[in-house]
């Protein structure tokens, strides 16, 4: 929520926060951090962004959900990025929690890009940034837009168990969803502004398998219809995560009251989601169950009512996680190629 006015008390949790994020390590970064060092480089990676986004607009989804499943363990130091080797197998993109993470392509032809024109400068954990902002403000039609902090080096540490400790499970409620949230210092708002990146992308039927079965007070029964008939049509496909980007053909057999809502332009980052939610066609549990604590709800009614708002909103909290800093005292680098940690 946009306000002026920030109470005493949380204006001093404010400072308080922004020098333990200053301690741990991430108080140097600045907006325009690589302008001396690497002039060019937003555009550079701005550049990539655009054209894997022109190509496929799906790729933009992935690069909104890759910030945040790379900040939300040991902060924004392009850990998820690592590549499994003999000597350490199980890195975090190994982790069924991130079932479905995409865009290292984008970001390696990005990395390519860079190391060819500033060689060792720009850090993997920065271009992860980057290429969110761009994508979601690509997706969104300028309507999210920020300027986005640098200066992060790279992780050299990358484990499954950390990735499945620290993300939220679309299976949890809304009290372990919450939970989740706080661990990072997150607020219930900041939660459901967050989850309103699932206005794009797409997810896996084991996903979201719960919703199969959930009764009609969870989900309109066909809408789960139409989950359940694509859901049958493969081992685990893949489903949009906004029923406004359904296929017409399993609209129309499923759910044909829905046919006039769908929408040509796929993935398109606005605050539809809320929409959805209240009207119970969302693809996750994790996301329903917004709807059943008094806070979150509303603010998802918030939301739903004033999109200009989550713009905003969302905007601060993608910049609020970019922020998060890696655990103390861990060695950062600058990795000369994202999948692999540099040899010392
Ligand atoms: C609140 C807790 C959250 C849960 C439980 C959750 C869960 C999920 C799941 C299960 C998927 C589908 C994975 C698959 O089956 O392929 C997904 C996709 C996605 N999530 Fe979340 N998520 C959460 C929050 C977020 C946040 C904070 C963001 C970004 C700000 C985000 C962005 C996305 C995007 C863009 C996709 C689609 C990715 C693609 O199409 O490649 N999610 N999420």
């Amino acid at each position: 929520m946009r306000s002026s006015k920030v109470p005493a008390a949380a204006a001093a949790l404010q400072v308080a926060l922004l020098l333990a994020a200053a301690a741990a390590g991430h108080g140097h970064l600045k907006v325009g951090y690589y302008e001396k060092t690497c002039p060019g480089v937003e555009e550079v990676v701005k550049h990539h962004v655009a054209k894997a986004v022109r190509a496929d607009r799906g790729s933009g989804a992935a690069l909104v959900r890759l910030i945040f499943h790379d900040c939300f363990v040991r902060g924004c130091d392009a850990s998820v990025l690592l590549d499994p080797t003999p000597a350490n197998p199980h890195t975090e993109k190994t982790a069924p929690i991130n079932i479905g993470l995409a865009g290292f392509d984008v970001i390696d032809d990005i990395k390519a890009a860079l190391e060819a024109r500033c060689p060792g400068t720009v850090s993997c954990a920065d271009i992860v940034v980057y290429a969110a902002r761009d994508a979601s403000s690509l997706l969104s039609n300028g309507h999210v837009h920020f300027a986005a902090p640098a200066g992060r080096l790279d992780g050299a540490v990358s484990l499954a168990a950390d990735a499945q400790r620290d993300l939220p499970d679309s299976t949890f409620s809304i009290a372990e969803l919450i939970r989740n949230f706080r661990r990072k210092n997150f607020t219930v708002e900041e939660l459901v502004i967050l989850s309103g990146a699932h206005a794009v992308g797409v997810g896996h039927c084991s996903s979201l398998r719960a919703r199969l079965t959930a009764p009609p007070q969870q989900i309109v029964p066909a809408y789960r219809s139409l989950l359940a008939a694509k859901c049958a049509a493969g081992p685990d496909p893949v489903v949009p995560n906004n029923v406004r980007d359904e296929d017409p053909a399993a609209v129309a057999a499923a759910f044909p009251s829905f046919l006039k809502k769908l929408r040509k332009a796929k993935d398109f980052l606005d605050n539809s989601y809320y929409h959805n939610n209240l009207a119970r066609i969302v693809t996750f549990n994790s996301d329903w169950q917004l709807l059943t604590e008094k806070e979150a709800l509303g603010h998802v009614k918030e939301y739903a009512e004033n999109g200009t708002l989550w713009d905003e909103d969302f905007s601060d909290a993608l910049v609020k996680l970019s922020k998060l800093p890696m655990p103390p005292h861990s060695r950062g680098e600058i990795r000369k190629h994202c999948r692999f940690v540099n040899h010392h």
